[in-house]
């Protein structure tokens, strides 16, 4: 089955995808202090955090002395963020929006965007227009770490069918692929009975040459690729493809 084109506009609801698992709150400080070795920033320095859901490495940056922005789409996620500041006693800047249509002008000396928050959309120009914006909120000499699963190694190791057992449901999950990306679509199942719920969402899917173009096609100068986030260098079975990429 193939996405919508609007699919991101009800995916990311906790009644369905919860992107602050237990696991991935866990890895967050160590990711955060992998990008934060990375970008060498001074405190006080404003970062903005695209695409921040919950706000799990949003609250990290914060609490590390930065100057945090974090952005997203998600009204639910974004309310989350908030009470995790509150709760963290750290303040964040918490702004709604569509990252396509990013209004910063030279204002952050970082950008980052975690856990394939990017790829969304079904039209290339769409994830170019995301960069403009990421180039034009930087300022001059700014860095944008980006971190998406790498195309490459969803290729090599595609497989159609996979399911996952969760705490309270499991999760099938069907896969298309195509020369662009994939269209996945995730069935909720619950354990304790009731109705299984179904989504499509859809990945373009970029390997180090592809993401290079898209980066330099909006101003942005790749510098490094990791395939991990303990620094392990990128390879095409890489299950990460982490960049990090300067305001030319
Ligand atoms: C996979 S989650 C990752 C969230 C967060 N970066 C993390 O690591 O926990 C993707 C995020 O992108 C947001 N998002 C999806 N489409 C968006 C859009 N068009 N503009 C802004 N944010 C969007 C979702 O609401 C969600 O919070």
């Amino acid at each position: 089955m193939r996405a919508r084109r609007d699919w991101h506009g009800d995916f990311f609801k906790n009644s369905f995808y919860n992107p602050a698992s237990p696991a991935a709150l866990a890895h967050a400080p160590a990711e955060a202090a992998f990008i934060l070795k990375q970008l060498k920033l001074k405190k006080g320095s404003a970062l903005l955090d695209l695409c921040c859901g919950p706000g799990r490495h949003a609250a990290e940056f914060a609490r590390r002395g930065l100057a945090v922005t974090g952005y997203d789409l998600s009204a639910e996620y974004l309310k989350e963020a908030a009470a995790l500041a509150k709760k963290r006693r750290i303040s964040l800047r918490l702004l709604r929006g569509d990252m396509r249509r990013l209004e910063f002008l030279g204002e952050f000396d970082a950008v980052v965007n975690l856990f394939t928050s990017f790829g969304y959309f079904l039209n290339f120009n769409d994830d170019l227009r995301t960069l403009k914006g990421v180039a034009r909120a930087l300022k001059p000499g700014g860095l944008f770490l980006l971190d998406v699963i790498n195309g490459a190694y969803v290729r090599k190791s595609f497989r159609s069918r996979e399911w996952w057992e969760m705490e309270d449901h499991f999760l099938l999950e069907a896969v298309e692929l195509t020369a662009d990306g994939t269209h996945n679509t995730w069935t909720r199942l619950p354990k304790r009975g009731g109705r299984a719920v179904s989504r499509t969402f859809f990945t373009r899917l970029y390997d180090r040459p592809r993401l290079s173009a898209a980066l330099k096609a909006a101003g942005l100068r790749p510098l490094r690729f990791w395939g991990g986030f303990r620094g392990e260098p990128l390879k095409s079975g890489s299950v990460r493809l982490i960049c990090l990429a300067q305001k030319a």
